[in-house]
C-alpha cells in the first residue's frame, strides 16, 4: 500500500482503543461580527441547532465521547451553559479555557493535560462536514494497530483531512507526492502545489505535543497547527491524508453559513409539534417546533420555525431558520436565518440575511421618509438597488 494513503478498513474499527476529542471553540470570531461581539460563533444555530452541537454528535457518533472543549473567556460561560456535562449527547466534556486565541496549535499546548499520551481527533468548532468521522478516525487508528496494515515507519502519527477546492489560496494546502505521502503544508499560497485543502479535522498521536513546542509563533503571532504538522513531517513522521467526500463548510462568515444552513435544510424531516391556523399553507419539508403559532400564512419550506415563535400574516421561503420566541408579523422572508427572540415586521422581503438575537426589524409610520437605524459595531447593510 502505498505510504501516506490510508485505506478504508471500517471493519476493524469496533476493536479499538476510542480517541479523545478536542474541539476548538474559542477563537475572535472577527469575520462573522457584529454576531460575535456578543456570542459565540459557534452557537449560531443552523437549523435552528448550534453549530457546534454537530461537531459533538459526530464526535459521539465515531465513538468518541471524552471531549475536551476549548472556550474563550468571553463567550465560554454561553457555550459551557448550551453544551451542559455533556451527557444530553452521551459524551463527557473537559473545559479547557484559552485566556487569548493564540492559535489551533496553542489549543493541543494548552490541552496536554487532558489530553494526556492518548491519540486524539481535533475539530474546529465552526465547522461542518457532510462526512462523519466513523471512517477518518477508524481509518487511522487501524492503520496503526493492525501490523499488516503500518508502513514501514511504523504508521502515521497525524492523519489530515483534504478538500479538493477551486481556489486554494485562501487555505492552507497540503503538497502530496505520487505515492500519496504528505510532504509539505502552506498557508495560504500565491502559488498553491495542489487544489487540496485543510479541512477542520486532525487526527494525531502524542508526537503532536513535541511538535507544538518546538515551532515559534508565526507572524500573526500564532502557534499554527499547519507548522507544527509541518515540524511532523520534516522530523521523519508518516503524515497520513484523507480526501473528503461531500461538502464541507467553515460557517465563520455570513455567506457560507447561510449555504450550511441550506444544505442541512434540505435533510431534515418535516414535523409539526406547532400550530397551524385553517387560513395558513405548510409546504415541503417544514418544521414547525412546540408553542409556534402559524396564523394567515405561508410557510414553503424546507424551513424550520423555532419554539414559540409566531408568524402572522406572513410567508416563510425555502431556506429560512427562525430560531425561538420571535415574531414575524406582515413580513416576506427567505434564505435567512433569524436568531431567537427577534421581531421582523412589515417587511417586504428580507433574503441572504444574518439576524441576531432580540433584534427588531420594522417600518416606520411616523416622521419624514429616511431608514433609521440602530446598528452595532461591524454591522452590514444591503439595502435594495
Ligand atoms: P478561526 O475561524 O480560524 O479563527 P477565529 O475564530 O479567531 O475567527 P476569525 O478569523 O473570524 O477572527 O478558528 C477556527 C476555530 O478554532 C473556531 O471555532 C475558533 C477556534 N479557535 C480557538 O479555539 N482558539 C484559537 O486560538 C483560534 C485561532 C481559533
Amino acid at each position: 500500500m502505498r505510504p501516506g494513503h490510508v485505506a478504508r478498513c471500517p471493519l476493524v474499527a469496533a476493536s479499538l482503543t476510542p480517541v479523545k476529542g478536542l474541539i476548538l471553540s474559542g477563537g475572535a470570531g472577527t469575520r462573522l461580527r457584529p454576531i460575535t461581539h456578543t456570542s459565540a460563533k459557534q452557537l449560531v444555530p443552523i437549523a435552528n441547532k448550534p453549530i457546534l452541537f454537530y461537531g459533538i454528535e459526530a464526535m459521539v457518533e465515531a465513538g468518541v465521547t471524552q471531549i475536551g472543549i476549548i472556550i474563550s473567556p468571553e463567550t465560554g460561560s454561553d457555550i459551557q451553559e448550551a453544551v451542559g456535562d455533556g451527557s444530553a449527547f452521551g459524551a463527557s466534556i473537559t473545559w479547557v479555557v484559552q485566556d487569548q486565541p493564540l492559535g489551533l496549535a496553542h489549543c493541543v499546548k494548552i490541552a496536554h493535560n487532558f489530553l494526556g499520551d492518548d491519540e486524539f481527533v481535533m475539530y474546529l468548532g465552526d465547522n461542518m462536514l457532510e462526512q462523519n468521522l466513523v471512517g477518518f478516525i477508524s481509518e487511522f487508528t487501524s492503520r496503526r494497530q493492525s501490523p499488516e496494515l503500518s508502513s514501514p515507519t511504523g504508521g502515521p502519527t497525524a492523519q489530515i483531512l483534504l478538500a479538493e477546492v477551486d481556489d486554494p489560496r485562501s487555505f492552507g494546502v497540503a503538497e502530496i507526492t505520487e505515492d500519496g505521502s504528505v510532504v509539505r503544508l502552506v498557508e495560504k499560497p500565491d502559488n498553491p502545489p495542489s487544489n487540496l485543502a485543510l479541512v477542520g479535522a486532525y487526527l494525531f498521536d502524542k508526537t503532536i505535543h513535541e511538535a507544538v513546542a518546538a515551532i515559534a509563533p508565526s507572524d500573526r503571532g500564532e502557534l499554527e497547527i499547519t507548522d507544527a504538522i509541518q515540524w511532523l513531517i520534516d522530523s521523519g513522521h508518516e503524515v497520513a491524508h484523507d480526501v473528503l467526500v461531500g461538502w464541507w463548510l467553515d460557517t465563520g462568515k455570513k455567506d457560507p453559513l447561510l449555504e450550511c444552513n441550506r444544505l442541512v435544510l434540505d435533510t431534515i424531516d418535516p414535523q409539526l409539534d406547532g400550530d397551524v391556523d385553517d387560513a395558513s399553507d405548510v409546504e415541503g419539508r417544514v418544521r414547525i417546533e412546540a408553542g409556534a403559532k402559524i396564523v394567515n400564512s405561508t410557510v414553503r419550506g424546507p424551513a424550520v420555525i423555532g419554539a414559540n415563535t409566531v408568524v402572522t400574516d406572513s410567508y416563510i421561503g425555502p431556506y429560512s431558520s427562525v430560531a425561538a420566541d420571535c415574531q414575524v408579523t406582515n413580513a416576506e422572508l427567505d434564505h435567512s436565518v433569524i436568531l431567537s427572540n427577534s421581531s421582523i415586521k412589515n417587511v417586504a422581503r428580507l433574503t441572504d440575511s444574518l439576524i441576531g438575537s432580540h433584534v427588531d426589524v420594522d417600518r416606520s409610520t411616523h416622521g419624514p421618509a429616511g431608514l433609521r437605524l440602530m446598528l452595532g459595531d461591524h454591522s452590514r447593510v444591503e439595502l435594495e438597488g
